[in-house]
């Protein structure tokens, strides 16, 4: 257990080839060499939210907004399975227009092709969570962007961070597999508050830790903001590594636009997940949280293989189970 000095030094470190050193160490050792791949769907970049952040936000007029259908979504899972992917992740806006029998419908339908579902689509009430779990949902992402509840809520105005809290509880409780994290390099966002950051992750439990950069969108009220960088992001995540050790770590794909090798870096330095993005045609580019995000002009069969290259050429493989936090199997309720 590290002191939250302790991790405000190693945040710090000037030194940070031995940091990642260590990281890598502990991954190897609690997770092996073996790195999951989830197959992201993105399914809808209609959101009701206005975080200052995003540009998906709801006050962005200049998003070509887009909804897939059900069976559209359950068709591209298909394929991702058909693929190898043992996970697929389904990524939306905050649409309300799914409700519990379309979310039901969609869950159902790809849990009969043998994969995890993980669900990434924000705040929901105890009984759609309930619902969706009980549909054969196996895992949940939602970030608690930071703990620093003077900053999340001058960043995501009409939110509140304490029902961000409960929804997480919420989905712990129900036995979600839960993934949490934060973004790094927000505006006002210090390093204390990044320390912070790590411990309520810890405290809270996740099974799965998505840290990445904030990148400012042009067409955000952030646009002339610094950003974080890959470096901070990097380190973040390494120390989140050695705070819990048998967690799954994404190396993120903002990290990778940030460089050319930000996945490759972080899998060297903690990470031992990957979710490439398997949604089909146009779609991809209008989910554009952040400017420059890789592959969106690539379908996913050249990220399936690109991945996998390299993975590979890192004396890496990847992993051919569901690759749930201690090797947790999907379990229908
Ligand atoms: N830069 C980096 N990450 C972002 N996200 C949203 N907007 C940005 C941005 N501008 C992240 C948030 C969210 C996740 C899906 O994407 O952390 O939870
Ligand atoms: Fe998409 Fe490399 S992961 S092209």
């Amino acid at each position: 257990m590290l002191t939250k000095n302790e991790i405000i030094n190693l945040l710090n470190t000037t030194d940070e080839k031995v940091l990642f050193k260590k990281a890598d160490d502990v991954r190897h050792q609690f997770v092996g060499d073996e790195v999951h791949l989830r197959g992201l769907i993105e399914f809808s970049n209609i959101c009701r939210n206005n975080c200052l952040y995003c540009g998906i936000r709801k006050g962005n007029g200049k998003v070509i907004r887009y909804r897939l259908s059900e069976d559209e979504i359950i068709n591209m899972a298909r394929f991702a399975a058909s693929m190898g992917f043992k996970t697929v992740v389904l990524q939306s806006g905050e649409d309300l227009q799914y409700n519990i029998k379309k979310m039901c419908y969609i869950i159902e339908n790809i849990k009969k092709f043998n994969v995890a579902v993980t669900l990434s689509i924000g705040e929901r009430s105890f009984e759609e969570y309930k619902a969706f779990r009980q549909a054969g949902a196996d895992r949940y992402l939602m970030r608690i962007e930071t703990t620093d509840k003077d900053l999340y809520h001058k960043l995501d105005p009409d939110m509140s961070w304490e029902r961000r809290h409960e929804c997480l509880m919420m989905i712990k409780e129900l036995g979600y597999e839960l993934g949490s994290g934060i973004m790094v390099g927000l505006p006002g966002q210090t390093i204390e508050s990044i320390a912070d950051d790590l411990l309520y992750l810890k405290k809270i439990g996740i099974d799965m830790a998505g840290i990445g950069p904030f990148i400012p969108h042009p067409d955000t009220p952030l646009k002339d903001e610094k950003g974080g960088t890959l470096s901070l992001a990097l380190r973040t995540m390494a120390v989140m590594r050695l705070l819990m050790k048998d967690i799954n770590i994404p190396a993120t794909t903002a990290m990778e636009s940030l460089h050319p090798q930000g996945r490759i870096m972080a899998l060297q330095a903690g990470a031992n997940v990957v979710m490439p993005n398997v949604t089909e045609g146009e779609y991809r580019k209008f989910y554009e949280l952040y400017p420059n995000k890789i592959c969106v002009n690539e379908q996913p069969r050249q990220c399936r293989t690109c991945i996998a290259m390299k993975i590979e050429s890192i004396g890496r493989k990847v992993g051919t189970g569901y690759g749930g936090h201690n090797n947790k199997q999907p379990i229908k309720l």
